[in-house]
């Protein structure tokens, strides 16, 4: 049976055996750290969680020292560009934004992550610098961000200045971004860390380090450290050139896909429905509430797939009724031929801040309920037909809240799936006692499936109860 959660669970344990044990928290923020980032960044910041075999790019290695969306002249990055990247997180990877932790636990987070980069600089060190002081010295210089990228007044945003920042475009880009800016794939440039680096495809519009003019600034002034991406200095490019670039580089992007990428954890409202819920995601009552877009992270970032689900979702006081829609160009129904099947596998908690990924040992009160596109017809199911696949409920290790109780419809239209689920949480608490229950989504896409894992995930989102 095609089980993928149950599988994704397991291998996680496996891999984290023992792993947090000896963790003394001695520093402030450790905790935080451990709950929230040492799935993927491991436990001592070297890049190697649990889920960083299943993360492209790999999530940073701390210690390494090559930080890439940063702002400062010398590849240090400052305190700014840290908490940045713990702010915004960088959309169209897996790293989220953990921007609804409050601002004194994300400094904590700051100071630790630098001091990951200091252990890392002290390792390198050592075997050079034997005297203590002279050591801490040496770690403190090189951990000194340089000079910040300057930038000056706007220069005039015109159609003369586009096609001059074209024609540079051309001249110091092109070669890795390509003529029109989609990126070229060169599997001899590497990454400090060893893998094939891929230039971003600008037209795409969704860039890690942010759309802004100070961000492009940073980008081309500062490089991408780790990257082959150079820096390009004042006395290669004059200022006013570098503004006509940035300007033509914004011109490629199309507008509002930054935002829609924003993997930020969102409030979803649930109206209380009278009667009984839905039992159809064509219901009027779905079609008058207005939807929430919860943007996915992709844990393989090169793999185009499904990039947000718009949900909408009712309650009756006892259960969730969640209408859930999303583009996915690709119909993957598990069947005769061994296809991985399209999916939504959804999560409830009771946890107020859950971590992104599950910590192995330390297991959270999760209701799960997958749904996974299949084309056998299920005996218990009469209205079941090619386009309704059924509900596959996973096995062992991840129960589900689908109960005899549940309801689950599926369709597959023109490149979209509309997905009905009720569900009755029970471990996550009972909806008439919670005001707000954490909710996630991870959607599962046969057209780039590469194992078990689910394409692409959300962050924890907030269900609102109304009453
Ligand atoms: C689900 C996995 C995941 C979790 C959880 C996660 N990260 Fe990341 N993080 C990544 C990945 C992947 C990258 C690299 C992305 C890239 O370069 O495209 C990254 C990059 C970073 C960077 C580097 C930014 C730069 O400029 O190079 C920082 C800093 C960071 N993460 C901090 C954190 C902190 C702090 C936490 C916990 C609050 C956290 N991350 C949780 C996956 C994760
Ligand atoms: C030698 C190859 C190379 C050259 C030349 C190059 N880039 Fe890049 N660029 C990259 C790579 C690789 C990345 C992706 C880095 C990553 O995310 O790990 C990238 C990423 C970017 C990004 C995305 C940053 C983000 O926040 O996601 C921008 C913008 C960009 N490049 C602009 C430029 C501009 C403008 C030029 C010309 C001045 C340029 N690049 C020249 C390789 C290159």
């Amino acid at each position: 049976m095609f089980a993928p959660y149950a599988a994704d669970m397991r291998i996680l344990n496996l891999l984290a055996l023992g792993l947090f044990t000896s963790l003394l928290c001695a520093q402030p923020g450790m905790e935080l750290y451990r709950q929230q980032c040492s799935a993927c960044h491991g436990e001592r910041g070297r890049g190697d969680g649990p889920a960083a075999r299943f993360l492209d790019p790999k999530p940073r290695d701390f210690r390494s020292g090559y930080f890439r969306f940063i702002s400062a002249s010398n590849s240090v990055p400052t305190d700014g560009d840290l908490w940045e990247a713990i702010s915004a997180g960088l959309p169209g990877s897996a790293m989220l934004s953990f921007a609804h932790l409050p601002p004194e636990q994300r400094t904590m987070l700051v100071d630790i992550v630098r001091g990951f980069r200091r252990d890392g600089l002290r390792e390198r060190f050592a075997t050079a610098i034997q005297d203590p002081a002279a050591l801490e010295a040496a770690v403190l210089e090189a951990d000194t961000p340089g000079p910040l990228v300057d930038m000056p007044a706007e220069t005039p945003n015109t159609v003369d200045a586009r096609a001059n920042g074209a024609l540079l475009f051309t001249r110091l880009c092109s070669a890795c971004h390509g003529a029109d800016g989609r990126g070229v794939y060169d599997p001899a440039r590497l990454t400090a860390e060893g893998d094939v680096a891929q230039p971003r495809d600008l037209t795409r519009g969704v860039l890690k380090g942010g759309v802004e003019d100070v961000r492009l600034w940073q980008r081309i002034r500062a490089g991408i450290p780790g990257t082959p991406m150079p820096a390009v200095p004042q006395r290669e490019l004059s200022d006013a050139d570098t503004w006509d670039l940035v300007h033509y580089v914004q011109a490629l992007i199309p507008r509002g896909q930054q935002e829609l990428h924003d993997p930020m954890p969102w409030t979803i409202a649930v109206p209380r429905h009278k009667g009984t819920l839905p039992t159809s995601a064509d219901d009027p009552a779905f079609a008058a509430l207005k939807p929430t877009w919860v943007a996915l992270a992709p844990f393989q970032s090169h793999t185009r797939t499904v990039e947000g689900v718009s949900v909408r979702a009712l309650h009756d006081g006892e259960h969730i009724a969640l209408r859930l829609e999303y583009a996915d160009r690709t119909y993957d129904v598990a069947g005769a031929k061994a296809v991985a099947p399209d999916g939504v596998a959804v999560r409830v908690t009771s946890t107020a801040v859950p971590p992104v990924l599950p910590i192995p040992g330390s297991p959270l009160p999760v209701d799960r309920a997958l749904w996974l596109a299949s084309a056998k017809p299920a005996a218990d199911d009469p209205v079941f037909d090619k386009l309704t696949p059924r509900f596959e409920n996973p096995d062992g290790v991840c129960r589900s809240p689908i109960g005899p109780e549940h309801v689950g419809r599926a369709q597959w239209r023109d490149g979209v799936w509309t997905v009905l689920m009720v569900l009755r949480p029970e471990r996550a608490g009972h909806i008439a006692e919670t005001v707000n229950m954490p909710v996630s989504f991870a959607i599962f896409d046969g057209s780039v499936a590469r194992g078990p894992l689910p394409a692409a995930f959300s962050h924890w989102q907030r269900l609102h109860f109304e009453r």
